[in-house]
């Protein structure tokens, strides 16, 4: 777990991380992520409303133990049994209320319909998931039939548009050229994934009856920093979340972001 020492904060995002996913990357992203859901969430439901969560492809769980652990009804569903067992273990550790609200589930998020019924959730999220898709609008279309009218699909996707972000700021000109046009990214991992673009998905998300209600950028200033880097002190970390939590919602910082946050809203 992330603890809390010499001075390092426990962020409310991360605090349950299993060991070893928890970079200053990787905190930044799920710590930024968190403050936008949860003000488009007080925007849309009363506070205090116990929402029924769908996090597909939760991997280690962290947004979706966070938003159980702020009384919401969470289900997660998830591929890869080792990172589902991760999930377990880190479910197993909370306190039993929590504990309760909260069902996973090994399988995948193109065949929801197996799982769920139609309009069975509030709130969907697919955060870091598209990437992997072959077919993403068909894995979006059966994520948005999940919504019961008026709810929240949160997509985080990697940004196409600015993928000549990173190797530019590092000074790796052919990197850089290679990144406009281009919509294939290669991952920590060394995979090549996807990206998406703010304008093809906006049209997604309209012919699936769940359009853009608000988008925001993730990682503006922070994509170039080693994946493994640790956190700064807590006044320090405080500032640079405070420096992303502003430019991702600012024009024209969260344009050029590593990630977007794309938030649909089903008719
Ligand atoms: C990059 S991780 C993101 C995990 C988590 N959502 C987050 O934002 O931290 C992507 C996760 O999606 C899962 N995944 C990818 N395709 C999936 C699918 N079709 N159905 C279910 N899970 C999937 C992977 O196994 C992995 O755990």
């Amino acid at each position: 777990m992330v603890t809390a020492e010499a001075g390092h904060p426990v962020l409310p995002a991360v605090a349950h991380w299993p060991a070893g996913s928890g970079g200053l990357r990787d905190t930044i992203r799920q710590e930024i992520v968190a403050r936008q859901l949860d003000e488009q969430i007080s925007s849309r439901y009363p506070v205090g409303q116990r929402l029924r969560i769908l996090d597909a492809g939760m991997g280690q769980g962290t947004q979706a133990l966070r938003l159980a652990r702020a009384g919401h009804t969470v289900t997660g569903l998830e591929s890869d049994p080792d990172l589902l067992k991760a999930a377990r273990e880190s479910l197993a550790t909370e306190p039993a209320g929590i504990r309760e609200r909260v069902r996973l589930i090994e399988g995948d998020g193109r065949e929801t319909g197996v799982h769920f019924l139609p309009g069975s959730f509030d709130v969907v999220l697919c955060h870091g998931v598209l990437m992997y898709a072959d077919e993403p609008d068909a894995l979006l279309a059966g994520l948005a039939r999940m919504l019961a009218p008026g709810g929240l699909l949160s997509l985080v996707v990697r940004n196409a548009d600015a993928l000549a972000m990173r190797p530019g700021l590092a000074g790796d000109w052919p990197g850089a050229l290679s990144g406009f046009d281009s919509e294939v990214y290669t991952d920590d991992h060394g995979a090549k994934v996807r990206a998406d673009r703010l304008d093809a998905l906006t049209a997604t998300l309209a012919g699936i009856a769940a359009p853009l209600h608000a988008w925001y950028g993730v990682r503006v200033f922070t994509d170039g920093i080693p994946a493994q880097a640790g956190l700064p002190a807590a006044e320090e970390l405080d500032r640079l979340l405070a420096a992303e939590d502003r430019a991702g919602r600012t024009e024209p910082y969260r344009r050029v972001a590593a990630l977007l946050h794309l938030c649909g809203v089903r008719g």
